[in-house]
């Protein structure tokens, strides 16, 4: 388990990560979103042992960091955010060096642990290629097998489908996704739907802070639980519009909002019922529709407004948040 404890960090008099707690469990992915210069970077090479907070804790399976740092370190493999490859290199020269410096030395070790990787991170075809011909995606690839090269419990990748098209980045979302069966993984992205789409868990920053961490699960579901219904009627007064629209259920927070058009009143519905699921939803919308039924008035709109976590992740990372 990772446990991260009241981390900051200072460079000069900027905090660029200011008092981040996070804990990931074995075997999970978690994505570290924010925007350009949220502190993403910063946090994950404090993570990684290759910066020290000014204040704070880190520990990684009961070792703690600034004390154990070279055996967290060896449990740790790191993908930073631009992979730092030899270009002039063949792949699989590169590996080789690499798995050298890792010392693993016996080439039939080699070979075998080369052969898995491949497997795992599609270089089978590329392995004798120079790394300067390769795309974009290839490179990330190779840098992700890089840093698979012990097999270590935990990877942690910096942005790693930053620039990529997106074949590329379905390709190194299927990798990570295939390591993270095993392995417990911490990436960072600026892009949600990447988060959404791979994470466990998500730790969303801004300014260097943590602003919302949850399970993707759980943070969908408040995002739609954040859903209401707008209501347009021509007809009624806005009182007896309000006076009907109370009769229908005691859970509802009805709010008068501005009409385009002077003979139009509206509101916004809200469930004040934090159970509220899809389908009672769908069943409120029924309820108002039956109750104007019954009067003279029309209903010049009726619809669903559901709160994505893209909006609740753009109100979280605003500028002046
Ligand atoms: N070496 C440094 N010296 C001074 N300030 C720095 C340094 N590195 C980063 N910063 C500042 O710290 C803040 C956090 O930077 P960091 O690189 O951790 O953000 P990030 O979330 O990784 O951003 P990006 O999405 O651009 O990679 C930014 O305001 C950045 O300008
Ligand atoms: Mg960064």
């Amino acid at each position: 388990m990772i446990d991260v404890q009241n981390l900051t960090k200072y460079y000069n008099d900027f905090c660029a990560v200011d008092n981040i707690s996070l804990t990931v469990q074995p075997g999970e992915i978690l994505g570290l979103l924010g925007p350009n210069g949220a502190g993403k970077t910063t946090t994950l090479r404090m993570l990684t042992g290759y910066f020290k907070p000014n204040s704070g804790s880190i520990t990684v399976n009961n070792l703690q960091m600034g004390k154990d740092t070279l055996k967290i370190k060896s449990l740790i493999g790191y993908l930073p955010e631009s992979a730092p490859l030899y270009h002039n290199m063949l792949v699989y020269d590169y590996l080789t060096y690499v798995a050298k410096i890792k010392g693993i030395l016996d080439p039939e070790k080699r070979e075998i642990r080369f052969r898995e990787l491949a497997e795992l991170c599609g270089l089978s075809a590329i392995m004798g290629k120079p790394i300067a011909n390769l795309s974009k995606g290839l490179k990330q690839r190779v840098g992700i097998a890089h840093a698979m090269m012990t097999d270590p419990q935990i990877l942690i990748l910096d942005e790693p489908t930053s620039g990529l098209d997106p074949n590329q980045i379905a390709e190194i979302r299927n990798i990570i996704r295939s390591i993270g069966k095993e392995k417990t993984i911490i990436f960072s992205t600026h892009i949600l739907s990447e988060a959404e789409a791979t994470c466990d868990r998500i730790a969303i920053i801004n300014k260097g802070r943590v602003v919302a961490n949850d399970t993707t699960d759980r943070l969908k579901q408040s995002a739609s639980q954040a859903s209401f219904i707008r209501l347009s009627l021509t007809g009624p007064t806005e009182k007896q519009a309000m006076d009907l629209l109370k009769t229908i259920d005691d859970n509802l927070e009805i709010t008068p909002i501005f009409s385009m058009a002077d003979a139009m009143v509206s509101f916004e519905i809200r469930s004040t019922n934090s159970n509220s699921s899809t389908s009672e939803d769908a069943d409120i919308n029924s309820r108002i529709y039956l109750k104007i039924k019954a009067t003279d008035w029309i209903i010049t709109e009726l619809a669903k407004e559901s709160q994505a976590l893209e909006k609740i992740f753009q109100e979280l990372t605003r500028e002046d948040a």
